[in-house]
């Protein structure tokens, strides 16, 4: 079997950056760094209130890495107008709240199929692949299929946040879910909250292709640089 591919979300190079209103640490020698290491795609999140990643950031890595660029976005006018411009190689869309400090759930992608549909669309007509970030539900996954997506995006976080039995049953779930996924066509990745300790487990998903990682890389990397962060993910994925 293929590896596991490693996306590095890179926010929080950019948040650090923004902290201070500096031009430091750049955002794209973090990119390049992550590919140095291996990494197979990079990605970011714009979010609407632009509080790490800037447009600019979006611009300069799309035109400027040599991987993958995965764009994570809300389904807001504002933010999918810079993406049609920008054209990541893909898009994953995810539920904002402006007050959250992360992504906190899962997209709605059942109860919010019409304003979807006319997203995945238009991204997919200027040659983006799109991702929906779902919760391992069989009604979003369904959901997620018939809106024409090309990829799920599982939901990690509530696993990483249990213990025990509660844990393995969200496994159990998320393991459903790729199944689900890839039955009916999707592809399947996975992200949020993972970290050294806990992505483990994770690997014996069905089906899976990329993991999207990043606070825990990020954080890691000041105290072993981000290349070595970005080796040590990856030699957990072999
Ligand atoms: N995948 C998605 C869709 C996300 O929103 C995030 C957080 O931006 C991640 C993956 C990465 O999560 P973490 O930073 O916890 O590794």
């Amino acid at each position: 079997m293929d590896a596991i591919r490693l996306g590095v979300n890179i926010d929080h190079v950019a948040t650090l950056r923004q902290a201070r209103g500096t031009t430091y640490p750049s955002v794209l020698a973090a990119a390049l760094a992550c590919e140095r290491a291996g990494a197979h795609g990079i990605t970011v999140h714009l979010r609407e209130d632009r509080r790490h990643i800037q447009d600019d950031d979006v611009r300069l890595l799309r035109h400027s890495i040599a991987t993958r660029l995965n764009l994570e976005m809300a389904n807001s006018k504002d933010v999918l107008a810079r993406a049609l411009e920008v054209k990541p190689h893909e898009v994953c869309l995810v539920p904002e709240r402006r007050a959250e400090l992360t992504t906190e759930g899962g997209l709605d992608a059942d109860g919010q199929r019409s304003t979807l549909r006319d997203t995945v669309a238009a991204l997919q007509g200027v040659g983006t692949v799109v991702s929906l970030f779902v919760d391992p539900e069989p009604r979003q996954i369904a959901a997620a299929a018939e809106l024409g997506a090309e990829y799920v995006e599982l939901h990690t976080g509530a696993y990483c946040r249990y213990a025990g039995a509660a844990a393995e049953g969200e496994l159990r779930r998320l393991m459903d879910a790729a199944e689900q996924a890839h039955a009916a066509g999707l592809g399947v990745n996975a992200g949020h909250g993972l970290t050294l300790e806990n992505v483990g487990p994770i690997l014996r998903l069905p089906w899976l292709d990329t993991l999207n990682i990043g606070h825990s890389i990020v954080a890691h990397a000041i105290f072993v640089g981000l290349e070595a962060a970005v080796r040590a993910m990856l030699a957990k994925l072999k």
